[in-house]
């Protein structure tokens, strides 16, 4: 499914350059359930915005799907964003002033997809049937994270990217939400990679990708 090769991402910083992906490399089957952890600075959110299409590298290959990726527009990188990718982020990104359900339909409207059903669907499919029109501010932490979810899984992409899903929630709402995640991964079996800093939150993952200054330091095989 993923196919990163020898991945260099460098910002220029005055006279010099800083480079935050020294050569990444490494591959992500399709299925797999992924953690990525590391030090602060480390370069997961990077490593991320290169896999979600959010971002392109300074060189090296992103295979996604069999596809070169790594070279395209930003029109291009648009569309393979909208069909493929689901993201989940750390803050919900949620907006403020509509509905939950309004949010989740936004997400598919986003995708192109035209089957409204799916809003409603997945909002339930996250235990969220009775709060469908609720503003995020009528929500808490843990429910407005799901409704990202329901967001980012409504128009059921292959591939599911999340920066630090549970970094805003209490460990009780952690574990409900990577419990959701976990099944709703073997359900829909889409390729889903993580970004935590709890080693509790990466066990619930297949691996970890550990990460150090823009390397993979170590992969570590869970189950
Ligand atoms: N647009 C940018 N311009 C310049 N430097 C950047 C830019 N984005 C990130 N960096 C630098 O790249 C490094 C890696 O950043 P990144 O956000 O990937 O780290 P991270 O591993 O996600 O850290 P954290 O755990 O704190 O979220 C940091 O030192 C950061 O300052
Ligand atoms: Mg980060």
């Amino acid at each position: 499914m993923i196919l990163l090769d020898r991945i260099v991402k460098s910002y220029p910083m005055g006279h010099r350059e800083l480079v935050v992906l020294q050569g990444l490399s490494f591959e992500i089957q399709k299925g797999e359930m992924v953690a990525i952890m590391g030090p602060s600075g480390s370069g997961k959110s990077t490593t991320l915005n290169v896999l979600g299409c959010l971002d392109t590298p300074t060189s090296g290959r992103y295979l996604l799907d069999g596809r070169d990726v790594s070279r395209l527009n930003r029109r291009e990188l648009a569309h393979v964003r909208a069909k493929k990718i689901g993201f989940v982020f750390q803050s919900y990104n949620l907006l403020p002033r509509i509905s939950a359900l309004d949010n989740v339909k936004l997400g598919l409207k986003y995708a192109g997809v035209r089957d409204m059903r799916l809003a409603r669907e997945a909002l339930a499919r996250v235990g969220l049937a009775d709060r469908v029109s609720h503003k995020p501010v009528e929500l808490s932490g843990g429910e407005q994270q799901r409704v990202a979810i329901a967001r980012a899984l409504a128009k059921k992409p292959p591939l599911i990217l999340a920066d630090e899903p549970t970094g805003n929630l209490d460990s009780r709402s952690s574990a409900d939400l990577m419990t959701i995640l976990t099944e709703l991964h073997s359900e829909q079996g889409n390729t889903l990679v993580m970004i935590t800093h709890e080693p509790e939150m990466a066990q619930y993952c297949e691996r970890i990708i550990h990460l150090m200054d823009g390397q993979v330091m170590r992969e570590e095989r869970i189950r």
